[in-house]
């Protein structure tokens, strides 16, 4: 089956890499809004029985999930025989526990909507904690690509004898993960989140890791709150002054400028959101796996 790459809403320049590295054809299609920002789309390139792999940006996705449904329910009806879905940072995984029956638990009821319209889904970095797999809330197969060398690889680059900090729980065992690739050790510290910009951190004993450059390594930053208190810890006790990276620069408000303004060296992410913090690119993680597959 041919495969057609569409780009959706995605301002990244990861569709124009994926054309040249897929050798695919590009699709077109034109977004419409009316002046009661209603949506509308034209699909222009001919879909009748092709493999449709569709790159869209999923942060703020509440703005883009209608238009991503009338895509999928339009090029079915065009004919499209197969849907893939590539949302390198996908949307509302971090909604994957609640704390009473009363909650709605967004990850899964937004696994099932985009699992009812889409035939396949590729992501990188799920934020996978409460869930091992994304098989458990995803009914459509699944691809949760990781991009532990490529993060490696920019730390041994870029950072004179690295320390690998898991600013939580969460981020250990990616934390592990890459110091053993570049030969680096890691450390976890301990994370209270009272409320969505209320983080509180703990050091564990730093003597031993004095002279090394902390480098603080999570699969997002939204608020920077995590960032921003866990480097407050490293500069209290005066440690060189911490490379921050994420693989999802989400960035909600300011956190941003407020992470630069926390005495940090440097902000680096990888291109799955467009921010000018992209400094490792993922393009090829994503056409290593479909060439494969
Ligand atoms: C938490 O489990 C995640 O891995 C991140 O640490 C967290 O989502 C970052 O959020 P924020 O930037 O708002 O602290």
């Amino acid at each position: 089956m041919s495969q057609m790459l569409f780009s959706l809403l995605a301002e990244n320049k990861l569709s124009e890499k994926l054309i040249r590295y897929l050798n695919c054809e590009q699709g077109e299609v034109v977004l419409h809004q009316f002046p009661d920002e209603e949506n509308a789309l034209t699909i222009k390139s001919p879909v009748e029985n092709k493999h449709i792999l569709l790159l869209v940006d999923l942060d703020k996705p509440n703005q883009k999930i209608l238009t991503l449904i009338f895509f999928a329910e339009l090029a079915k009806e065009l004919g499209a025989k197969h849907i893939t879905l590539i949302a390198p940072y996908l949307a509302y995984m971090r909604q994957d526990k609640r704390n009473s029956l009363a909650d709605s638990l967004g990850a899964k009821y937004f696994a099932q909507l985009i699992s009812r319209y889409f035939d396949s889904i590729i992501t990188i970095e799920p934020h996978l904690h409460q869930y091992k797999t994304l098989d458990e809330i995803y009914s459509i197969p699944s691809m949760a690509l990781h991009p532990t060398t490529q993060v490696a690889a920019w730390i041994k680059a870029h950072v004179d004898k690295p320390l690998i900090i898991g600013p939580d729980a969460g981020a250990t065992e990616w934390a592990n993960q890459i110091a053993q690739i570049i030969d680096a050790p890691a450390i976890a510290l301990q994370k209270i989140r009272t409320s969505d910009r209320e983080v509180a951190i703990q050091l564990p004993p730093m003597e031993k890791f004095k002279d090394y450059t902390p480098v603080l390594v999570d699969d997002l930053i939204s608020t920077g709150r995590t960032m921003i208190e866990a480097v407050k810890k490293l500069n209290d006790i005066q440690m060189k002054q911490a490379t921050c990276i994420a693989v999802h620069g989400v960035f909600a408000g300011n956190a941003y400028e407020e992470l630069l303004a926390s005495k940090v060296s440097k902000v680096v992410t990888c291109n799955t959101i467009k921010h000018q913090s992209n400094e490792i690119d993922l393009t090829e993680l994503i056409t290593d796996y479909l060439k494969h597959n």
